[in-house]
């Protein structure tokens, strides 16, 4: 397995044998029944994942390796954003959210956020003309009023130029962390019973997925992370809740459309259980 390779979600062992399945997560003695004389890795079981999350890291280190500063990794990134957002849109994703800017990252060194500020406002104005063409729509989610008003105006002048796109929804995560979004959520649906508009019994998790700044969209199926590090970084913990896992080695400015490629190859191949045992799975697949 090459470096550039999936890190396989989780890897069991036991003294005689591995739980899980190292290509596609799946405990090798619950094979599904029609398929059961195949070889597994030729088949897939999910369609293409709806919406694709990513956490892009690496940037830093990138740059850092090659004797540049920080911020060439940032402007590197830019262009691997175009990259596997024109891969997705192949693909057939229909929601690419891209942790571009977390709550945290305000910590930064002043420079270095400074500098991401003005390259994200530069970028999206750069780029909408491509997104129009290829007929994708931006969003973003996240505490954006703190941001520069150069970076918002251009972001926003964006999301309205492609407005009426209805192919792929490039979603920015921008000065978003998943605690902001949920104590967020939980202070409006307190304010909306106050007022009279919510029963407090009446809240379940629709609700409260309701008031969630990704409410208009689908929970992730796929999270990847690139970086190699194995942790989620306060992005969309509510979200992700069944989302399947990636983690790359590869820095995000090598990551590249192949590399895309293969995380959706291997998601396709994961039995998602949500809850349920494989055989309960593979009785309603069977019934389908
Ligand atoms: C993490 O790498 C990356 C970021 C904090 C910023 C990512 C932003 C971009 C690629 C620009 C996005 C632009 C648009 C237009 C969406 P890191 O700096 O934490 O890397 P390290 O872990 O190696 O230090």
């Amino acid at each position: 397995m090459s470096l550039a390779s999936v890190v396989p979600p989780v890897i069991m062992w036991t003294d005689k044998a591995p739980l899980i399945d190292e290509t596609n997560g799946i405990a090798p003695d619950i094979q599904p029944g029609p398929i059961m004389n195949q070889k597994r890795t030729e088949i897939d079981i999910n369609s293409v994942p709806d919406h694709v999350a990513i956490i892009m890291d690496g940037n830093g280190r990138w740059a850092q390796a090659r004797g540049l500063d920080r911020s060439e990794g940032h402007v590197e990134g830019v262009n691997t954003v175009r990259r596997i957002t024109e891969a997705a849109s192949e693909a057939g994703v229909k929601y690419l959210t891209l942790y571009a800017f977390s709550t945290e990252n305000w910590n930064r060194p002043q420079a270095e956020v400074d500098a991401l500020m003005h390259l994200i406002g530069i970028a999206i104005e750069r780029e909408t003309p491509d997104l129009i063409r290829n007929n994708v729509r931006l969003a973003m989610i996240g505490d954006v009023e703190r941001m520069p008003s150069e970076a918002l105006n251009r972001l926003r002048g964006c999301i309205a130029q492609t407005a009426h796109c209805n192919g792929l929804t490039l979603n920015l995560a921008l000065s978003y962390s998943s605690r902001w979004e949920i104590a967020d959520a939980a202070r409006r649906i307190a304010e909306d019973v106050k007022a009279g508009h919510l029963a407090s019994g009446d809240i379940d998790e629709d609700t409260v997925g309701r008031y969630l700044t990704t409410a208009s969209m689908p929970d992730p199926d796929l999270l990847i992370r690139t970086g190699g590090d194995m942790r989620v970084s306060n992005f969309l913990l509510w979200q992700i809740a069944y989302a399947e896992i990636y983690v790359t080695p590869v820095f995000w400015p090598d990551f590249t459309k192949d590399n895309f490629r293969e995380a959706i190859s291997g998601f396709r191949k994961r039995e998602r259980r949500f809850g349920l045992t494989g055989e309960q799975v593979r009785q309603k697949t069977r019934e389908q």
